[in-house]
């Protein structure tokens, strides 16, 4: 027999949202532990949650997608993204904007991405020296924020798009540590004065890109050039059901939203993915052999169809989620979930943590092992690295073919090492994780 209500952690509210902040894995850990694969947590200001570790459960939520909202829930984003961003969004117009916003990000189009990513990838590594460490996530990021930037407006040079990119990078490192994290999460530190507080330096760099967003749509629109296959050429052409089109305001939400949601998720994945490959001998060497046997000439869709490549990757995408729970779920009436009754206005968080190191579905979570994935199917509630139901990431393909390019194009090209021997700690880096460190490597020599 059930209770009426799932078990609620007890220790004060603010202690909750400094764990939560500083280490939201170690703190779902502790409290599955304490109370199960399903509970609920209360942080100090922002509200009450359930967070949900049991994938029947998830499974009940992904089937009632319409019962809930969720732009409402990822209100902490706004200041960061804008209100008119995707995420954000909830109902009739999330819906349009989504549609209007996957063509780009799948099926065909992706064939023709993939080989501008082998391309942007080589030309990253000719850059490496041998036997000289680099923090592997830096580079990643260069390499996921070129292929976000092309993909979005069409273009990959310009005096725009150099200022750009170092301006993203300096915005997002501002939340680099779980420290410089908190001012996304405590309202009292988001005061902008001036470049003098770390609220004012981010708003200060959030204008400067702002700025070049809109002074790209700007371009766009005089030169009436809304035909390209790009992103931001889609967006300008799309009109509602009215034959109203988007505002300048709303373009550039949705432009900042696809930037940042394309490429830190992408790069940190893929360090994590360098850093397991290469504490793993045996994995490093059938990934090589894999890929070898493809020989020259091959066409990169290929490469995706790789089954320990493939395995890799989502081996990867398992132990190391890009958030520590999917967005929140908020019911729009009262629900029954587990058996459980819950009110109207109840928050749930599926926690991508708690199910993919669940002893039951991967035994030895804690081990890297890609062959999992080789040997068993896991159902949408079971393995949801990019969430699920109406909410699923917009990216995910692009996510896994450029996972895949960009670790074959490496791996086949060069010998690589991890440059520091110690395991590496999960961090969190505003409202993402990432390794601590960013994970440091080095190549040692050319195998072609
Ligand atoms: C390894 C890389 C990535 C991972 C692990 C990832 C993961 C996720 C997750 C977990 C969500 C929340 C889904 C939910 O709550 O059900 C999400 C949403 C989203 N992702 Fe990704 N993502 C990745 C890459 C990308 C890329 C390349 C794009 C570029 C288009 C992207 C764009 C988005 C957007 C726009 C949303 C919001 C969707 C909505 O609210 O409808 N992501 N992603």
């Amino acid at each position: 027999m059930l209770s009426q209500e799932p078990n609620s952690i007890t220790s004060p509210s603010w202690w909750q949202l400094i764990n939560w902040i500083s280490d939201p894995i170690g703190f779902q850990r502790k409290y599955s532990q304490k109370y199960g694969d399903i509970f609920s947590m209360h942080l100090s200001g922002i509200g009450s949650s359930v967070i949900v570790g049991n994938p029947q459960a998830i499974q009940e939520i992904f089937n009632q997608d319409s019962k809930f909202d969720v732009g409402r829930g990822n209100e902490l984003a706004k200041p960061l993204l804008g209100e008119n961003s995707l995420i954000l969004l909830d109902g009739g117009r999330h819906r349009r904007e989504r549609k209007l916003l996957m063509p780009p990000f799948h099926g065909e189009k992706l064939q023709a991405y993939a080989k501008q990513i082998c391309l942007i990838t080589e030309q990253t590594g000719s850059q490496w020296q041998i036997n000289q460490p680099f923090v592997v996530r830096s580079t990643m990021q260069k390499i996921s924020l070129e292929v976000i930037l092309q993909i979005v407006f069409g273009l990959s040079q310009g005096e725009r798009y150099e200022q750009l990119k170092p301006l993203l990078t300096s915005w997002l490192d501002m939340t680099d540590s779980p420290l410089r994290s908190s001012m996304l999460f405590l309202r009292f530190l988001q005061k902008d004065w001036g470049i003098w507080t770390p609220w004012g330096r981010m708003k200060q760099r959030q204008r400067q890109i702002h700025d070049l967003l809109q002074a790209e749509i700007t371009e766009k629109r005089t030169k009436q050039d809304s035909t390209g296959g790009d992103v931001l050429s889609l967006m300008m052409a799309a009109q509602d059901e009215n034959g109203q089109v988007m505002s300048d305001e709303e373009l550039r939400d949705e432009l900042l939203t696809i930037l940042f949601a394309g490429h830190e998720t992408t790069a940190t994945t893929l360090s994590w993915a360098f850093y397991q490959i290469l504490r793993h001998p045996d994995i490093l060497e059938k990934l090589q052999h894999e890929l070898d046997s493809l020989g020259n000439n091959h066409n990169p869709m290929e490469i995706a169809q790789l089954p320990h490549l493939t395995a890799v990757c989502q081996e990867t995408l398992r132990m190391y989620p890009v958030i520590p729970a999917l967005f929140p779920r908020i019911a729009k009436s009262s629900i029954k979930i587990a058996g459980y009754e819950f009110g109207a206005e109840t928050t749930f968080l599926p926690s991508i943590y708690l199910v993919h190191y669940r002893e039951d579905l991967y035994p030895n979570p804690q081990q890297f092992k890609p062959e999992r994935f080789l040997e068993r199917q896991y159902s949408p509630a079971e393995y949801l690295p990019f969430g699920g139901g109406s909410r699923r990431c917009l990216g995910y393909a692009l996510a896994q073919l450029e996972m895949k390019l960009v670790l074959a194009t490496i791996l086949s090209k060069y010998q690589l090492v991890l440059a520091e021997d110690k395991p590496i700690k999960i961090q969190r880096r505003g409202f993402t994780l990432a390794p601590k460190g960013g994970v440091r490597i080095m190549i040692t020599g050319k195998r072609i």
